[in-house]
């Protein structure tokens, strides 16, 4: 008789390895993320960073960059953070989500990028967390080397968020780590442009590893 083939064991993340300094800086940040998704995120890098380097899109002010960058931090690995810092459409001035000290006050136009920098530097992460300051559609264009780990937080229309996943998902080394965040099954809870993706990456044959509120990760 043939033995069965063996179920892939399923990837159980390490336990979060952030000092209650780290911590802090992360939920002190501005952004949007609350801190048990972070700390997920962070758990899902540490699982990944070893084995190459990390990418997200949507660095905003460095809040998901501190989860992902202590993890770099930890097992000596890097994350790529790619951001236009001129923000989403519900970010811009006169918009449900505009922070008015994002604003820059000589043009009026957002510009998250010198909060991001201040971010990184306070948390000591700027030899870990790489700053690429650009539209994700231009830098996965160009973009050749493959990842260990691709959180995708970036533009929530349905466009942009499956050009993410199309542009830099094909990246996503065998066994890599793919989180996605403000996934809302429900559209009352939510847009449903991350949830679409997510259905797209299953559909893709990634499997779920972990979820918490509005995060999940899966594996490729
Ligand atoms: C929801 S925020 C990211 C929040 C961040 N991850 C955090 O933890 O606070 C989305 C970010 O995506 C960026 N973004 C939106 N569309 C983009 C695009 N096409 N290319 C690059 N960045 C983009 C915005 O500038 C914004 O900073």
């Amino acid at each position: 008789m043939v033995a069965p083939v063996p179920e892939p064991t399923p990837l159980s993340l390490p336990p979060a390895l952030m000092s209650a300094a780290d911590r802090e800086r992360a939920r002190d940040a501005r952004g949007f993320m609350p801190e048990a998704e972070g700390l997920l995120l962070h758990r899902a890098a540490l699982a990944a960073a070893a084995r190459g380097p990390m990418l997200e899109i949507g660095g905003y002010c460095g809040k998901s960059a501190i989860y992902l960058g202590c993890a770099a931090r930890e097992r000596d690995g890097v994350l790529f953070s790619v951001d236009h810092h001129r923000g989403s459409e519900e970010n811009q001035p006169g918009q449900l989500y505009c922070d008015p000290e994002v604003v820059d006050p000589r043009s009026g136009r957002l510009d998250s990028l010198p909060h991001f920098r201040r971010t990184l530097e306070a948390a000591a992460l700027e030899e870990w967390v790489i700053a690429i300051v650009g539209t994700s559609t231009l830098v996965s264009a160009h973009w050749r080397t493959a990842l260990s780990l691709l959180f995708i937080d970036g533009g929530h229309t349905e466009e942009a968020a499956e050009a993410d996943y199309a542009g830099f998902g094909r990246h996503l080394d065998s066994g890599g780590l793919l989180a996605i965040h403000d996934v809302f099954p429900d559209p009352a809870d939510g847009g449903q442009a991350p949830y679409h993706v997510y259905l797209r990456a299953l559909d893709d044959g990634l499997h779920e590893v972990a979820a918490t509120g509005s995060m999940r990760v899966l594996r490729r």
